[in-house]
């Protein structure tokens, strides 16, 4: 899959960086075309002579080269990758990377770079740990940067934690698997319905839940990172959308979301229906605050929401998909299984709230997903963004038995 692609390694000053001449071996063996660029502090640590060698180019890592004086082009090499991996990724390029401060020639053409990016972290585990490189691996992440987290083990400080760079057999499997399922979304709609609604009572108070919608934006990345063309209907979250090929609708409320997803719907591959939709709206919403010297305490009368998931299920034709999400604390596959049946989903994928790291506002999850023909695939527990990659792989095998 790397045959003939560009890729970037970027190599920064950490004791790691000697394992990278492996990824550069790999990726050339694979077929791929590597410039390496190292910053300085790198050099200290691996020779521009080895890497020069595996790759068959000269290493950069000056904005001129001394001895011609000739300037080496960030936009140009950032144009013509097909892929940049920074490998390993210190504390410092990583913080340098999130606030742009493009001191070197690496951080330099990261900025001006098109292509997906790839940062394998590795440092001590304190410094893992800080909440500056938590914050700016964060930051990293929003920018759409594929994070291969460092594993656990014993480190050059011979302290036992995280912060080993991934091997780079794994480094390499990554973009392998990145550049083979690139694009089996292509030509593909996909909506999705991500994060609470919030149901006023009176102008400053409402009804709603602990929804972060963590999960429906990890899979609007990650159906837009496959080729696909992404609508995002969000309910109030704290999230931030960077892919060119996602549309995001902002909307408050369960009506407002239904509106906007059924309007959309008929021109729709799959919906995935990822919200936590509030059930229940207050049947008046005061339009002056509900005062406390009221003498009787007040009763807020309720009446149900539309159930967005049933409407698409019931609306569906031939062809088209619908995936629904099922959080349940008791009785799970039952209470899925069931959920499928009524909504007239493909797909339902089930978490437990009895599963720690599972569900609300957690950055990981662990997921059950059962498909109409009765299949049941358990998942381990993994960070959003993995789980994603298992639903939409669930959704192209559907897409693929139709
Ligand atoms: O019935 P329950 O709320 O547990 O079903 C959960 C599934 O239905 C989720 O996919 C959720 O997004 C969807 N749903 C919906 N509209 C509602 C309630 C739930 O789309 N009003």
């Amino acid at each position: 899959m790397l045959k003939g692609k560009h890729i970037i390694v970027g190599i920064t000053g950490g004791i790691a960086a000697y394992k990278t001449a492996s990824l550069v071996r790999l990726f050339v063996k694979a077929g791929a075309e590597v410039q390496v660029i190292m910053t300085p502090n790198a050099r200290e640590f691996i020779t521009p002579v080895t890497l020069s060698t595996l790759s068959g180019k000269p290493v950069i890592s000056e904005f001129f080269t001394a001895n011609t004086g000739q300037w080496n082009s960030h936009v140009d090499l950032g144009l013509w990758a097909d892929a940049m991996v920074v490998a390993p990724a210190t504390a410092s390029t990583i913080a340098k990377m999130a606030t742009g401060v493009a001191d070197n020639m690496l951080v330099t053409t990261y900025l001006s770079a098109k292509a997906p990016v790839f940062v394998a972290p590795a440092m001590d585990l304190d410094m893992m740990r800080h909440p500056s490189t938590v914050r700016n691996i964060e930051l990293l992440r929003s920018y759409g940067n594929h994070i291969i987290e460092p594993a656990a083990g014993e480190l050059a400080s011979h302290l036992i934690g995280k912060g080993r760079m991934e091997e780079p057999e794994n480094i390499f499997k990554v973009l392998d698997r990145f550049f083979e399922q690139a694009q089996d979304l292509s030509g593909k709609k996909v909506l999705i319905t991500a994060g609470p609604t919030i149901e006023r009572i009176d102008p400053v108070r409402f009804i709603s839940n602990f929804s972060s919608g963590k999960m429906g934006f990890a899979l609007a990345r990650e159906c837009a990172c496959r080729g696909a063309q992404v609508t995002l209907v969000a309910g109030p979250v704290n999230l931030k959308v960077t892919h060119p090929s996602i549309e995001r609708i902002d909307v408050e409320s369960a009506v407002q979301m239904h509106d906007a997803v059924m309007s959309r719907f008929p021109d729709t591959d799959v919906a995935i229906l990822c919200a936590a939709v509030a059930d229940y709206r207050a049947k008046n919403i005061a339009d002056k605050k509900i005062k406390r010297e009221h003498t009787d305490v007040p009763t807020i009368e309720l009446e149900k929401n539309p159930d967005i998931a049933k409407a698409t299920g019931e609306a569906k034709r031939d062809g088209q998909i619908t995936v629904g999400f099922a959080l349940e604390t008791d009785n799970e596959q039952v209470n899925a299984q069931e959920k499928l049946g009524k909504k007239n989903l493909d797909m339902i994928v089930l978490n437990s709230l009895r599963d720690p790291n599972a569900g609300f506002a957690v950055d990981t999850n662990k997921v059950t997903i059962i498909k109409r023909n009765g299949k049941v695939d358990e998942y381990d527990c993994k960070p959003k963004s993995e789980v994603a990659v298992d639903i939409v792989n669930e959704i192209v095998e559907l897409f693929n038995n139709k």
